[in-house]
């Protein structure tokens, strides 16, 4: 049994779509073992990303990710980090595939909906970000 971070950006809250996206989720078998809204600060976005500092679009996604509140999950499962990332799509929406949460809802490659744990360490470390351990329940 796996665990990764998910994340339903300040785009995603704004369109109205978390239950869209949490719907997807349990249709394919995933299971929500936390779950809180919240806003970060711009300084909570820049550790968050910390992995992209000094990437030139650092700047921009962490105002972004600081614009309005998001949604956190901590989802459970079998190869969980694999199939949510194959439900989230491509980074860039135009080159998801259809049918995919990116290609359905997103309208920018920054503002794309959705953020998953790319590999198991980095999904220790996200779920760690957002949850202490009382705050899990499996
Ligand atoms: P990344 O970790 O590469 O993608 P993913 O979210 O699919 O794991 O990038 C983190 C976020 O940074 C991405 O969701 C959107 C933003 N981003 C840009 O704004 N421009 C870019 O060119 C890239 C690669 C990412």
């Amino acid at each position: 049994m796996e665990r990764t971070l998910s994340i339903i950006k300040p785009d995603g809250v704004r369109k109205n779509v978390i239950g869209e996206v949490i719907k997807r989720f349990e249709g394919a078998g995933i299971h929500i073992v936390a779950m809180k809204m919240l806003k970060l600060s711009k300084e909570d976005a820049k550790r968050f990303y910390a992995v992209h500092k000094d990437r030139p679009f650092y700047d921009s996604l962490t105002d972004f990710m600081s614009s309005g509140p998001i949604v956190v999950m901590v989802l459970e499962g079998n190869d969980v980090i694999k199939k949510n990332r194959e439900l989230m799509g491509a980074t860039n929406y135009k080159e998801a595939a259809a049918g995919t949460i990116r290609r359905d809802f997103a309208t920018d490659i920054e503002q794309n909906v959705v953020h998953g744990s790319d590999g198991p360490d980095t999904a220790v470390v996200e779920i760690a970000f957002f949850f202490n351990q009382l705050e899990i329940y499996s």
